[in-house]
């Protein structure tokens, strides 16, 4: 398919005064690149990838509206040093170099403006504060609204004179959004009570930055068509506001999607457990009203043919993508190439979202070029090598396949051994856990890639040191992977459990390969944190065990699966499937089919009997032999991914990313 085939998505629109290429727009997103507020290179090039990669519209994001909301800064201060302050004049001249790098490419940008709560302390009324729930919010003043409003035309015109096409207002979290919510906001005054009260000062935000930018540039506005919480913002009220904003051509457009920041987040950055395009249905809702303006939908748009289809069928006119233009920023040039097969998916894992609440800049499992640009590592990069080499690479599995991907298409002579009859490598195991299906995504597009580096690949054939010395390469990558433990040996008690050895444990690949032999009592004990234990108890529940889980951390997966808006997902599936799940629980020892276990608090004991299946979710061993034999014999040679060390998909494929430019 290419763009003819596509009748709607790289048509032409019509957004504000501006003509839109096509339909495909940057969701906003904060990729916490930058520095003290201002941009910096990894940001400047990190955005201009996306308008170089043909997306017609890019919306960037977080801008802060004024010094308070950074002057109390939270323990995870990082979030708000890298987000943008928009009130200061010295971010102009980097915002430039953004715009007019953006619009060399034919696209038009714009930049989210969020009202920060004023330093996360000032609310629309005195209740629990959001994500910091121990303290109470100060309720604005109008004094504080004077300012704010201020603040807010300084920042319109600093996007102005930066080039931006127009400001985008977020309205998922922050004051606007919580003067909305019919349960937080208990105000007396105009700014509380009915909904005209409520979207007071949204109104009067959008109006003063329509007298500040003017009808020449566009006002975005994220409309949360329902925040997902009892009585807060209901379909009905942000349908009405929506009918509102349309009927005065108030705003350009309106990306409408669910959920609130902090509340129902995992339903705002939905992960590979939801559907794709799974806020639909709430936007078509918003477009059967809306009659003057562009409506937009976000959500999960990973496949342009999802895309293209909810156009086509009239449920929105506009798709915006985050997160699968992270994974592939060249989706749109792709897809109006037709090279469907070349689209890099975005999986859903969440990993971005995971780096961007640690406040760290974000990085990919897919993409492993994402904050690389400015390295010269972003689209058109892989240039061709000085001297051609005779590259090895040994393992399958994502680095191994990066790796040789890379090489390839550098000019490179490649061949890829893989001992397995599929190339893989762990990731085959990956997508078997219950609703991670998504997770093979990265293997599939590697394995159809490989033809076109001209990677020469060998499955079936356990690689030796004789074999690759044989072949007289000039370069060796040895990509063997990791095996998992079965002993538990763990970083709690840095031991094995007392028992391992015994029929009745399992390792995590023979339960997802279906080779152990499951009985009808499970006990399963992660000390990881990560995904992989409630996929295991799944694969257990699912085959009609009675499943424990447990775990040392004070809940299943620790920060990670929070910060990672998997938990909200994962904990209803175990739940119903009737997994017990048990927190601050260390195993101590296995006796035949005897679990003693110990709560980390009270030291006290419990046993679990007549268990017949454990296993022990912990850590893994690199599989580094062959590196060890080669070791001083080869003139390049190169450990990458869990070979190196075991960790996950993302990091192994950055390392085979790497290796492969290096060579
Ligand atoms: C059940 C499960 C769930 C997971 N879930 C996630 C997740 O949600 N997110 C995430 O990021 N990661 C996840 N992972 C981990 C992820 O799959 C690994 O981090 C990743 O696959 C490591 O890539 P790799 O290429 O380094 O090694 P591997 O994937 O282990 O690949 C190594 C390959 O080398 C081959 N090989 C070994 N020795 C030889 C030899 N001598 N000759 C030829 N071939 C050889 C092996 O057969 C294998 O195919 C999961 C893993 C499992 C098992
Ligand atoms: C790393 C990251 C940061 C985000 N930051 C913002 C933001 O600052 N403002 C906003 O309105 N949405 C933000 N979003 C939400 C996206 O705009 C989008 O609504 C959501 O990710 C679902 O769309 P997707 O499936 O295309 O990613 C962010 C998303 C991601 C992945
Ligand atoms: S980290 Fe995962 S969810 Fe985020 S863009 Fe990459 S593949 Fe998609």
């Amino acid at each position: 398919m290419s763009a003819q085939q596509f009748r709607y998505l790289f048509t032409p629109i019509q957004v504000g005064p501006f003509t839109m290429k096509n339909r495909i727009m940057v969701a906003p997103h904060g990729p916490l690149m930058g520095k003290e507020g201002l941009c910096d290179e990894e940001f400047t090039y990190y955005e201009i990838e996306k308008a170089k990669g043909g997306a017609g519209w890019v919306s960037m994001s977080v801008g802060y509206t004024e010094p308070r909301d950074i002057i109390f800064q939270r323990p995870n201060a990082g979030h708000f040093d890298k987000h943008k302050w928009l009130w200061k004049k010295e971010i102009i001249p980097g915002f430039k170099r953004v715009t007019e790098g953006v619009h060399e490419y034919g696209a038009r940008c714009s930049f989210q403006i969020y009202s920060a709560t004023l330093g996360n302390k000032r609310g629309p009324s005195a209740i629990p504060c959001g994500a910091f729930a121990d303290q109470m919010w100060e309720p604005v003043t109008k004094d504080d609204i004077k300012r704010f409003l201020e603040y807010h035309a300084i920042c319109c015109e600093n996007l102005m004179e930066s080039g931006f096409d127009g400001v985008d207002i977020h309205d998922h979290s922050g004051l606007l959004s919580d003067l909305l919510s019919g349960t937080m906001n208990r105000r007396t005054d105009e700014y509380g009570g009915s909904l005209e009260n409520r979207v007071r000062l949204t109104m009067e935000v959008i109006d003063l930055t329509r007298k500040v930018i003017g009808n020449e540039k566009t006002i975005g506005y994220t409309l949360v068509v329902d925040d997902l919480l009892p009585g807060s913002i209901v379909p009905e009220e942000g349908i009405q506001l929506a009918k509102w904003l349309d009927e005065d051509k108030k705003v350009d457009y309106m990306i409408c999607g669910i959920g609130r920041e902090v509340q129902s987040m995992h339903m705002y950055f939905g992960p590979l457990y939801l559907p794709p395009a799974w806020q639909l249905a709430h936007v078509e809702q918003v477009k059967e009203v809306v009659k003057n303006i562009p409506i937009i939908a976000v959500g999960r748009f990973n496949d342009p043919m999802i895309a293209e289809s909810a156009i086509a069928e009239g449920k929105a006119d506009i798709v915006s993508m985050a997160r699968p233009l992270i994974a592939d920023p060249e989706l749109p040039n792709k897809a109006r190439e037709g090279r469907l097969d070349d689209i890099r998916p975005c999986m859903g894992c969440n990993f971005c979202i995971f780096y961007m609440y640690q406040g760290q800049p974000i990085r990919c499992q897919a993409n492993p070029t994402v904050g690389m640009e400015e390295l010269g590592w972003g689209i058109g990069s892989i240039k061709n090598a000085p001297a051609k080499k005779k590259v090895v690479v040994i393992g399958g599995g994502p680095a191994g396949m990066e790796c040789a991907r890379v090489a390839g298409l550098k000019g490179h002579d490649v061949t890829l051994y893989e001992k397995a009859d599929e190339l893989g490598g762990q990731a085959l195991l990956a997508e078997k856990l219950p609703g991670r299906e998504e997770l093979g995504g990265l293997i599939r597009w590697q394995k159809l890639q490989l033809p076109q580096a001209g990677v020469k690949v060998v499955t079936g054939t356990e690689a030796t040191s004789q074999m690759v010395l044989d072949m007289k390469p000039d370069a060796v990558v040895i990509a063997t992977g990791a095996t998992w433990m079965r002993n538990g040996f763990n970083g709690g008690s840095f031991l094995e459990v007392p028992g391992w050895q015994q029929d009745n444990v399992f390792s995590v690949d023979e339960i997802v390969s279906g080779t152990a032999n499951i009985g009808k009592k499970a006990f399963v004990w992660d000390s990881r944190g990560d995904v992989i234990a409630s996929g295991i108890a799944e694969i257990l529940a699912d085959k009609g065990c009675e499943v424990e889980l447990a775990t040392p951390y004070p809940n299943l997966g620790s920060l990670n699966l929070l910060m990672d808006c998997t938990y909200m997902h994962i904990m209803p599936r175990l739940l119903n499937k009737g997994v017990v799940v048990s927190p601050e629980t260390f195993i101590v020892m296995l006796v035949e089919k005897t679990v003693t276990a110990l709560n980390i608090h009270t030291m006290a004991t419990r046993e679990i009997t007549d268990v017949d299946t454990v296993v022990l979710v912990t850590g893994k061993d690199s599989v580094d032999n062959l590196y060890n034999e080669l070791e001083g014999k080869v003139t390049e040679l190169y450990k990458i991914g869990e070979a190196r060390n075991p960790h996950n998909m993302g990091s192994a494929n950055r390392d085979g990313h790497f290796i492969g430019m290096l060579i």
